[in-house]
């Protein structure tokens, strides 16, 4: 709901109240209780039936929290009444439904809100309130998000892709919603895979393949050292698995210090950062701060002696693995290794030595690891620990690990897919081939980086539009669907809408008060952009980007049906004014939530 229709809303139900509780009339207690009530209240949705040529919609009585419970039980005392006046926001409860009432509201004075709103706060436009706008801003909070978190040196999967996207989304959450956001990436480049590594390149690498193309080079290598592995362990012969052996001692001499392994080691690390560098900057991502396992591996071992100190350590009987028992998890699973039998760290290890180590830099409020759902047990093991060590974990909750499902049968037309490269170069291929085909795509002089743009943002609402912890099945025909919903959907609306402003003729006045716009499609439209707001919200406490791909979508669509009602050539001049703010704020409401989801809204396609 827009913040001001909010404040009109607060202060009428504050009225009643104050009316007949003097002892609130005081200036600084009306304004905390007025705050109180603003926030508390949300717009859920636009039932059938309210009647919008009215102004009126249902607002969710349960969401009503007031925190002052004295002002609660007096509010509820106030809407029992059903107050009905004749003033501009009137409120009284929905026939038969005790959690619902209907807002009403002059229709005139809806628009003029909805629209002063968003011309006021434009790319803050559902963030902020407009009173906030000359205010300093304070951080609510430091949030640290960590996403992507590729292995070097291995392919870059589509559970990367998923963490990189959402995780994106979720840093942009934050940080529009005015928190300070630190966006880490957290390479693993440490672990026995690595001294694996390190003896199949001696075994099947070069240097000059390594140079042409380091990632398709170090990809082949670990494929083959690891069929090597595969090979020797299927002849169960003992004398047979030395490759494994092998590469343990690779790792164990890293951990040690071994210079010529961490040179090797150094440079697939520099060529996989570069390599990552480029698909970031396709997908428009970006971070604070990259930090990778090997920062950890030292730190590992200060944590070691810690936990022997504190007494949390113990070693299995029969395998010698180092492990601390943890309460948050099943009974069978309590065993969080941290120790091997050999002496080095382990991925977990190195997980809580991060995590100490993000506290000690960041002190923050919250932190998220955008991670797939087959982690859960890994994280589980990383709070139990936290919290067996340090104050600051006991506010560590659910959404610590925020999950997500599988993408099945992500495949180019060579093959299934190996680099996130190759997918981001197919998508724009076929968009390419697609665009040459239709009509309605007129940019050809920029074809390429038009092409480019739309084919990230079909393959990221694609991964968007579904709660994030279910699987999902890709489909190209799904992400090159220029009608359904899709990215190219949403890019297609956003630039009918710039089109529309670049050739109706008239400048857009922000000046301009709107008149007309109180018919039941201009209302619709308007309470859909004035629930922005509600929305980011959802997403907010849910950290599940899907409500706000859902809102979009649905805004294009009556947006599309819009042209018809609303239009801008050969108008009056008042009339046509109204028209175009109306398609304006809703063009700002598109680019906004498009830029949350990480996609950058295209002015022409
Ligand atoms: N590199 C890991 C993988 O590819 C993901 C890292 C997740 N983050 C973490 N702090 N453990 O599986």
């Amino acid at each position: 709901m827009s913040a001001f229709l909010r404040r009109k809303l607060a202060e009428k139900l504050l009225r009643g109240v104050m009316r007949n509780h003097p002892e609130l009339r005081r200036e600084s207690d009306a304004d905390k209780c007025t705050q109180d009530v603003v926030k508390s209240i949300r717009l859920l949705k636009v039932t059938k039936k309210t009647d919008i040529s009215r102004g009126q919609f249902v607002l969710n009585f349960s969401d009503l929290r007031v925190q002052n419970s004295q002002l609660a039980s007096l509010l509820q005392e106030q809407l029992n009444a059903e107050i009905r006046t004749d003033t501009e926001v009137n409120v009284s409860r929905l026939e038969g439904r005790q959690d619902a009432l209907i807002l009403k509201g002059d229709p005139q004075r809806i628009a003029e809100d909805v629209l002063h709103q968003v011309k006021q706060l434009s790319p803050d436009y559902g963030y902020k309130y407009s009173s906030d706008i000359n205010t300093q801003n304070t951080p609510k909070g430091t949030v640290v998000v960590e996403y992507s978190s590729p292995n070097i040196a291995k392919p870059f999967h589509a559970g990367h892709l998923r963490s990189t996207i959402i995780g994106n989304f979720i840093a942009n959450l934050y940080e529009k919603t005015g928190y300070k956001v630190i966006r880490l990436n957290f390479l693993g480049d440490w672990g026995t895979q690595f001294g694996l590594l390190a003896v199949g390149y001696q075994r099947y690498g070069n240097a000059e393949d390594l140079e042409t193309d380091a990632m398709q080079h170090l990809f082949n290598v670990y494929v083959k050292v690891n069929q090597d592995v595969a090979r020797e362990e299927e002849s169960k012969n003992q004398v047979e698995q030395k490759t494994h052996k092998l590469g343990m001692e690779a790792y164990r001499k890293m951990e040690k210090g071994d210079p010529e392994l961490l040179n090797l080691w150094q440079k697939f690390r520099e060529m996989s950062i570069e390599n990552y560098s480029k698909v970031y900057e396709r997908l428009g991502v970006h971070f604070t701060e990259y930090h990778s396992e090997s920062m950890y591996h030292k730190m590992s071992q200060g944590l070691i002696q810690r936990l022997k100190q504190e007494n949390l350590l113990k070693f299995d009987q029969d395998t010698g693995i180092g492990y601390v028992e943890v309460d948050t998890v099943d009974d069978n699973q309590k065993k969080a290794s941290i120790l091997k039998s050999d002496g080095t760290s382990l991925y977990l290890t190195r997980d809580i030595a991060a995590a100490l180590d993000r506290y000690e830099r960041y002190k923050f409020d919250k932190i998220h690891y955008v991670v797939e759902n087959g982690q859960h047990l890994h994280f589980q093991h990383l709070k139990g620990v936290l919290k067996k060590l340090e104050p600051w974990a006991a506010n560590l909750d659910d959404d610590f690990h925020v999950k997500f499902g599988l993408v099945i049968g992500m495949s180019t037309r060579h093959g299934k897919v190996v680099f996130l490269k190759d997918i981001l170069d197919e998508a724009k291929e076929r968009m390419i081939e697609t665009m040459k085909t239709k009509e309605t795509t007129k940019e050809t002089g920029n074809l390429e980086a038009v092409a480019d743009i739309l084919g990230v943002s079909a393959i990221i609402i694609q991964d968007l539009n579904q709660c994030r912890q279910n699987n999902y099945t890709f489909s190209w025909q799904r992400v090159l669907n220029f009608k359904a919903d899709s990215g190219v959907f949403l890019q297609y609306a956003h630039s009918r809408l710039c089109s529309l402003e670049r050739n109706c003729g008239i400048p857009l006045d922000i000046t301009c008060d709107p008149v007309h716009l109180t018919s039941q499609e201009a209302q619709v439209l308007l309470l859909h952009i004035a629930r922005y707001e509600d929305v980011i919200e959802l997403a907010l406490n849910s950290l599940e980007p899907v409500y706000i791909v859902q809102y979009l979508l649905q805004l294009c669509h009556l947006v599309n049906g819009a042209y018809v009602h609303f239009k801008v050539k050969d108008q009056s001049r008042d009339i046509a004014q109204a028209n175009l703010q109306l398609f304006h704020a809703s063009r700002i409401t598109l680019a906004n939530g498009l830029c949350l989801l990480g996609i950058q809204p295209l002015e022409r396609m």
